[in-house]
């Protein structure tokens, strides 16, 4: 079997006497997409956060395409730069167009000249459909459109990999569309993903494997249509329960704190 682009072995991380991430082992081979689902609280982001190092982890190790990137003599900076993020905010810089967005990462973070930073910037606004938008600025910009440059603007590092933290959760309804359909792209030309999503549409339809965690666990973990289609774990079954439809949700002995019905 060739070797995992991202391998995650024996992960625990915890903030003061909070054990949030309680021991993760997780593979996602080269060209995958992983979508990982699961309550809040449960681990997800601090789990993404590890992969590229914005957190450090307490014990266990995380390689990237071969490197231990948990490796205390790594170049925490080298590390970044093949890991492309996404997160639920934009975090675009609100006072450059579009197009210099994505130019000045490149110019300050990968040394690249102004010629080859501006293509590389445009290429990849065309990449995401957004090309006419290059000169406007963030905030004449959709909700949408904004996510779709924060994307390009991860892509234009020449990621190897790209970690999505629910990327789609801050939209309107009628926005996230145009965010998943620019991500089903990006898988089907073999990138590499970790995607905290609660989109099961775009699990069942794009991930090679859904992974479910749950108190800093992996509780169960498979192919899409298992994990979500046909979960055996019934702490999966309740939560995919609750986000398919809130209502239904009431466990005996919960707080209730869904929205109140009718
Ligand atoms: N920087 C931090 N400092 C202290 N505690 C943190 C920090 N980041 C996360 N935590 C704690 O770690 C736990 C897991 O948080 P995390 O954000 O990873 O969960 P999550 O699964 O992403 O939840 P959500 O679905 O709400 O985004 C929570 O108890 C949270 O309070
Ligand atoms: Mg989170």
């Amino acid at each position: 079997m060739p070797q995992p682009e991202i391998e995650i072995r024996a992960l625990h991380k915890s903030f003061g006497d909070n054990h949030v991430l309680r021991g993760i082992d997780l593979d996602v081979a080269r060209g995958d997409v992983v979508c990982v689902i699961g309550p809040s609280g449960s681990g997800k982001s601090t789990l993404l956060r590890c992969v590229n190092l914005l957190e450090e982890p307490s014990s266990g190790q995380v390689f990237v395409g071969g490197t231990e990137v948990t490796d205390i003599e790594v170049d925490i900076d080298a590390v970044r730069r093949r890991i492309g993020m996404v997160f639920q905010q934009f975090n675009l810089f609100p006072h450059v167009t579009v197009t210099q967005n994505l130019v000045l990462p490149q110019r300050r973070v990968l040394g690249r000249g102004k010629a080859e930073a501006v293509k590389v910037a445009r290429e990849n606004l065309e990449r995401v459909g957004l090309a006419d938008k290059a000169d406007a600025y963030p905030a004449q910009l959709s909700g949408g459109q904004q996510q779709r440059v924060a994307i390009a603007r991860a892509l234009s590092m020449g990621p190897e990999v790209m970690l999505f933290d629910e990327p789609t959760s801050a939209l309107d309804p009628e926005l996230v569309g145009d965010v998943l359909a620019v991500m089903r792209v990006l898988a089907s030309e073999g990138m590499t993903m970790m995607v905290v999503t609660h989109e099961m549409s775009f699990a069942r339809e794009v991930a090679d494997r859904v992974v479910f965690m749950d108190g800093g666990v992996i509780v169960e973990e498979g192919p899409a249509a298992q994990v979500v289609g046909d979960p055996q774990h019934p702490r999966t079954r309740d939560f995919l329960n609750r986000i398919l439809d809130p209502s239904a949700a009431e466990a005996p002995g919960s707080e209730g704190g869904g929205p109140a019905a009718g």
